[in-house]
């Protein structure tokens, strides 16, 4: 869904008229001044995927919250406003940037979703086939990890917050009391999701209209007092109630009707997880991103190093040698996700050899200029294997210090696992597809696995591509960034990068380009749709490459700051809703 209008207030920022410049496959000016775009002197830049969630982010730092306040206001409100991306029952990866006279540091949180206690690795395997049945990690009882996104907000918060969690969750409060207008996309979601919820007694309480048998539609009023309950009831006890309290006990009332594997257990032991942060340097710059259980961040380092040395600036941002070159590397870079990536508290992924310069220009080497490579002859990396047998939501946020937040956070597919705790208004995930559930079989993003590396284990974490990423220049933090979109995630972070560091395109431009996609399986690059040049995918079909036109579905959020003059920008991608908005 487009953003057609311009009805998000930007303090700086017009609307663009549509179609004046097609300079962007999706029909707007990517050269600015338009409903997704913001710059200001200074103050905080927000880029989020909903509106009311950028006017919670201001309206925390009025009170005078700093931007780790305004990161939480912004997650509880995305729970309400996107119930069908993000929310209590799911989970997410935070990436933290200070900057202090005395130097700085980067934190990577980890408070995604854990495998349950009885979870094993033929859990979703049909024992007469012997094939993995899909629908058992997607849908219903099996489907749901153990949530960490109240723990995990709740301590980030804790450790580097400054008004009190209470006040915190009240935006999101009233958001989901008072309701709001069901927005397209929403509505689309409502409706492509329509018989989960409506096989589900408590879904269809919210969800469904009251008197028709049908889910709301657009511009119908979304009201979930049970979710406003809820958070009041957080705001007050703060995550305890959740893992111990009377949240908790609630879900475990789920859990005995609907027969689900998460046990009290299962909430008494969720620990949320410090990370280290994955750093690399690139022409000129370095970047942070999110280490594993994310497989994101190792495979975005992995690929701009393999097209680092790589005139690419020389060729073009849409020409054959570019595309083919960073296509292939990210062939590359899905052959080893597939064989390596996984729970690194039960794998040992050998992620310093995956980033390194030595191995990534080694990769370069191997990918011929003038053919694709199939899939038979991409391998994975030679390192010793460990001996050890549709949505999501991103905001990134900056100040003019250069203190910045990226985070995704995601309950996986739209609305989950389909399930919400009777009473609570909390909808579970389905982060459990996101395990490998056999050697043959692919997750809901077509991820295929070479290794036993991400298969199910009890307390297990399963693998993300979840990427939020910093870029550091000059001791200052000048860009944050991050995307929703399963395996595409970590591409498309990648290509703004590119877009950015390397082609030198404006913020706008490097987000409102247009993007594509290679993960080794199937063979084969997608691009989004539309607009991607006939000449163009004719010359990559000439080298071999099939190339398919699908709609990625990466919702970039950037925000940046000038290192020179210290002003700010804020992106939320022109594909879908969101708003951007820098104000001091
Ligand atoms: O962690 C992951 O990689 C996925 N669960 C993210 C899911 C997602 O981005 C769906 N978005 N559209």
């Amino acid at each position: 869904m487009r953003k057609l209008q311009c009805t998000l207030v930007l303090l700086v920022a017009s609307c663009a008229h549509q179609g004046l410049v097609p300079a962007t496959p999706y029909g707007r000016s990517a050269d600015l001044n338009s409903s997704y775009e913001a710059k200001g002197a200074g103050g905080v830049a927000v880029a989020t995927q909903g509106r009311y969630a950028t006017d919670a982010a201001f309206e925390i730092l009025r009170r005078g919250g700093n931007i780790v306040d305004a990161a939480v206001a912004v997650s509880m409100v995305q729970a309400v406003e996107r119930p069908h991306s993000t929310g209590l029952g799911g989970g997410g990866f935070v990436l933290w940037g200070k900057k202090t006279a005395a130097g700085g540091k980067v934190e990577a949180w980890d408070f995604r979703e854990r495998a349950p206690l009885a979870a094993h690795s033929k859990m979703f395997i049909d024992l007469k086939s012997g094939k993995a049945v899909p629908e058992l990690s997607r849908y219903g009882r099996l489907a749901s990890g153990v949530p960490g996104m109240v723990a995990g907000l709740y301590e980030f918060h804790r450790a580097n917050g400054k008004l009190p969690w209470k006040e915190l969750l009240s935006p999101a409060i009233r958001l989901a009391q008072d309701g709001f207008e069901v927005n397209p996309e929403l509505a689309s979601a409502l409706e492509g999701k329509s018989d989960i919820l409506g096989a589900n007694a408590a879904a269809r309480a919210i969800f469904f209209h009251p008197r028709e048998p049908r889910v709301l539609k657009e511009g119908e009023r979304l009201v979930q007092s049970d979710l406003a309950s809820t958070l009041k009831v957080i705001a007050g006890e703060g995550k305890d109630t959740f893992y111990k309290g009377s949240i908790a006990k609630k879900i475990l009332e789920e859990a005995r009707l609907s027969r689900l594997l998460i046990t009290r257990s299962d909430l008494h032991r969720y620990k949320v997880k410090l990370r280290p942060v994955l750093q690399s340097e690139f022409r000129g710059s370095t970047i942070y991103s999110m280490p594993p259980p994310s497989s994101g961040g190792v495979h975005l380092l992995q690929i701009l190093n393999t097209v680092e040395r790589a005139p690419l600036e020389k060729w073009g941002i849409l020409d054959s040698r570019s595309v083919h070159l960073v296509a292939s590397a990210m062939q590359q870079a899905f052959a080893d996700r597939a064989q390596f990536l996984g729970d690194p508290d039960f794998v040992k992924v050998p992620v310093a050899e995956l980033i390194s310069k030595e191995y990534a220009y080694s990769v370069q080497e191997k990918i011929p200029l003038d053919r694709a490579r199939p899939v038979s002859e991409v391998r994975a990396a030679p390192f010793r294997a460990p001996v050890e047998s549709d949505d999501t939501i991103h905001f990134s946020i900056m100040d003019s210090e250069g203190n910045a937040v990226s985070s995704t956070q995601t309950i996986n597919g739209h609305f989950g696992s389909g399930i919400v705790v009777r009473g609570t208004g909390i909808l579970l995930n389905n982060e459990m597809d996101d395990f490998a559930a056999s050697l043959s079989g692919a997750n809901l993003f077509g991820a295929v696995a070479s290794s036993r590396a991400n298969f199910v284990e009890p307390g297990k974490t399963p693998l993300s591509s979840m990427s939020p990423t910093l870029v550091e220049k000059e001791g200052r933090f000048v860009m944050a960034l991050g995307s929703p979109s399963g395996t595409r995630i970590l591409t498309c972070v990648t290509q703004v990068l590119l877009n950015r560091l390397v082609f030198g395109l404006s913020p706008a431009q490097s987000v409102a380009q247009i993007r594509y996609h290679q993960q080794w399986q199937p063979d084969q690059i997608q691009v989004d749709e539309p607009g991607f040049p006939a000449e163009l995918k004719g010359r990559l079909e000439k080298l071999g490459h099939k190339v398919d036109t699908t709609n990625l579905g990466c919702r970039v959020q950037l925000v940046e700051r000038d290192t020179e003059s210290s002003s700010l920008t804020a992106v939320s991608d022109i594909r879908a809703e969101g708003s951007a908005r820098v104000e001091r």
